[in-house]
Formats: structure tokens, sequence, C-alpha cells
């Protein structure tokens, strides 16, 4: 055979020995082959295990989802592109064979806010937004819209609310709506499923990859919707690369051992600054003194309340540029859980594209300041927010 010929050819496709790898390799084919066409074709039919084509699942992605499902006691999960795919595939699959209508929290993330508000409703979703720890709201929303279902974050973002699980799902029993939530905040701290949700999602861009190095998704859910599921993935193509799966996976494995330390540095943080005189409001889950302290006491162990804060700098905008401007260590950025410490100032990034009334209606005052807590000495995280809080 000619070079052309055995360049494309050798050394690829060599069956495993007698040895399994102790990680999960990056499986980058798109396609795979069998020893005979009868195989094939009863992998094609569902009648054998096994991959085809990879958007139809690739064996990095396929190891990252079973390792998701079982960090969140599903019986399967399908791994996105990015969080916001996630997302989409969720609400899509939830819809399949539901009323087309959803009533959402009202202080979701930015981009699920405007999935909802610029794509699905003009595709002629009824979407109405409400506040989900308000359950009386929630209630008249609900027996208005009769939704197909609710959408919901854990901790909401970025004013860090936490809503009363229990009371919420009776809202979805009773009214025969699906429970969707998003558990980007609260990877292993709360598991949603165990608390009555349908389908849980992560933008696996956060905790679960851990590092600030992918962006990626995860839709986690119970066997009953698994044909729903699989047929949006499989349609709608947002599927999760081998590179990209292998980092998330790389991650998880150490997410106990982060989620730890990010939980206990936020928690340190707002002991901190608490009474700093350059900071009018903090707002932390597991301070005692937080509207939802009923509702967190329920969804979060003890002490372990996220890696999350909302800092309100004195002096409004200029206050909280001021401080931001003087960050060191910690970088003004737009993710959260990752190693770095990172902050954020919702209403010129995230939330920008709601009014100036609105934004105030939700609590994100022009000061107010995210800061998603990282894995650095708390030593030196203090250190520096102290210092740049002198310039505000
Ligand atoms: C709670 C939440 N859900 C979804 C997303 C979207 O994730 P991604 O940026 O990976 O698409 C984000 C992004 O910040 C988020 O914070």
């Amino acid at each position: 055979m000619k070079p052309q010929t055995t360049l494309v050819h050798a050394g690829d496709r060599q069956k495993l020995g007698q040895y399994t790898p102790v990680s999960t390799p990056i499986y980058a084919s798109s396609s795979f082959f069998y020893d005979t066409m009868e195989e094939l074709a009863d992998v094609f039919a569902d009648r054998l295990p096994g991959k085809t084509y990879a958007r139809m699942g690739n064996p990095s992605a396929s190891a990252l989802e079973d390792q998701v499902a079982t960090l969140e006691g599903a019986d399967l999960a399908y791994a996105t592109a990015s969080g916001m795919a996630a997302v989409h595939l969720a609400i899509m699959a939830g819809l399949l064979d539901r009323r087309q209508a959803i009533v959402a929290g009202n202080v979701l993330y930015g981009g699920s806010l405007e999935l909802l508000r610029s794509v699905l409703r003009p595709w002629g979703v009824e979407v109405r937004f409400c506040d989900f720890c308000d359950i009386d709201a929630l209630q008249a929303a609900v027996r208005e819209v009769r939704p197909g279902l609710l959408i919901t974050e854990t901790i909401s973002n970025p004013c860090l609310r936490v809503a009363d699980f229990e009371r919420v799902k009776e809202v979805a029993t009773a009214n025969d709506a699906l429970l969707l939530v998003d558990n980007t905040f609260t990877p292993l701290l709360a598991r949603p499923l165990e608390l009555g949700a349908d389908m849980v999602i992560h933008s696996a861009t956060k905790y679960l990859g851990g590092h600030g190095d992918v962006l990626a998704g995860v839709v986690a859910a119970p066997e009953k919707y698994g044909e729903s599921l699989r047929q949006a993935h499989r349609c709608l193509g947002g599927n999760l690369g081998p590179f990209e799966a292998f980092l998330v996976m790389r991650g998880v494995k150490t997410l106990p051992l982060r989620m730890r330390r990010h939980c206990v540095n936020a928690h340190m943080v707002f002991e901190g600054l608490t009474g700093h005189p350059a900071v009018e409001r903090l707002i932390y889950p597991a301070d005692p003194s937080h509207p939802d302290s009923d509702a967190v006491a329920k969804l979060l162990p003890p002490g372990l309340a996220g890696g999350t804060i909302g800092v309100d700098v004195r002096g409004g905008q200029e206050g909280a540029y001021a401080f931001l401007d003087r960050l060191r260590l910690v970088k003004t950025s737009a993710s959260l859980g990752d190693l770095t410490t990172l902050a954020l100032h919702p209403a010129s990034a995230t939330h920008r594209m709601l009014s100036a009334e609105a934004r105030a209606e939700l609590g994100i005052t022009d000061g107010l300041v995210r800061l998603a807590i990282g894995a650095e000495h708390i030593d030196d995280i203090l250190a520096d927010l102290r210092q740049a809080l002198e310039a505000a």
C-alpha cells in the first residue's frame, strides 16, 4: 500500500490487550465500527450496547455522564457543550409532551432569563417569572399559567436567595408540572432529585470542572425522562466534546475536596468582612439573618452554604468599581467555582440587560459585587479584599 493509505491507518484502532486504563481516555473519534455489519445494526437498533456516532454518544462523555448521575443520585445524565445548552436541553425534553408554558424563578442566571424571554417566548412558549421564595405568589402564577414545568436554582444568582423546596415541589405536583432545578451553585451540598426535582441542571463550567478551563453542562434525571432527554440530546446536537468531558470528569473527582474548601473560605470571608465600614450589606446564605434561613437549613449542610457571597460596597457603582479595580489576587471575571477567587459586578455583567428598576426590585444594587471564593489561603483572600475595600 502507498503512504497516503498506510499513514491514514497505521497505529490506529488497536484493540485493548489485557489492560484497562485507570482513567477514561479522551476518545477523539466521531464514529465507531464493529467486526460485522450485524453487530453495527444491533447497536444502531439498541439491541446491543455500544457507540456508533459521537453525537449519539462518545465514551469520554458517557463516562462523565455516569459520574454526574452518581453525584446527583440520578439514573442517567446527558453532557452538553455548555450550561446554557443543558438548560435548553432540560426545557426542550421537559416540554416535549407537556403544555408549552413555564413558570420560572425571577432571579435566575441572566443567560437563562434571556433564553426564556428572548428565545422561548418568541417561539410561543408562555413564560411567567415569579419569586419562588414567595409561595403564595408562586401558587397564584402556577394556577393562572398552568405550566408544563417550573424552573429554578438552588441558590439564586446573584442575590443568593433559597426557596423552600418542599413547598415548591408541592406546588409543582399539585399542578402536574415538572420541576427543573439548576444546581450549579451547590453540587454535592444539595441533591435536588432527592427533594423531588424531576431534572437537575449544571453549568459544569463552574464547580464540576472547577479549574476555569472548560465550558460544559450536564442534565441528570431519573429513568422516566431518559427517552425524552435522549431524543432531544441527539437531535439538538449540543453535545460535549471528548476533551472537555475529560477535563470535567477530572474536576468532579476532586469536587468533595474543593467544595469544602470553597465553603469554609466563603464562611471566613463572611466573618472577616462583617462590620467592615466600607460594606453596606453582606449576602451569605448561612448568615443567621438571611431572609431564607429556614429554607437554607433544610437544603444545605450546616456551615456549608456554597462558595459565593454578595458584598454591597458603599458608594454604589463608583464604590464597587473602585473596589474591583484595586483587587490584585482576586480577578474580576464572569465565572465562579474556580480555584481562583473571582469577583463580578452583576449590574454591569450578568444582569445588565435588566432595567435599573427591575434590578432594584430584585435587590441587585449598583454597589453589589458577587464574590466566588476560590481555594487560595484565606489570609491572602481576606488581605486582598480588605486592601481593595480601602478604596471604596
Ligand atoms: C446558575 C447558572 N446556570 C447556567 C449557567 C450557564 O452556564 P454556561 O456559561 O456554562 O453556559 C450559568 C453561568 O454562569 C449559571 O451561573
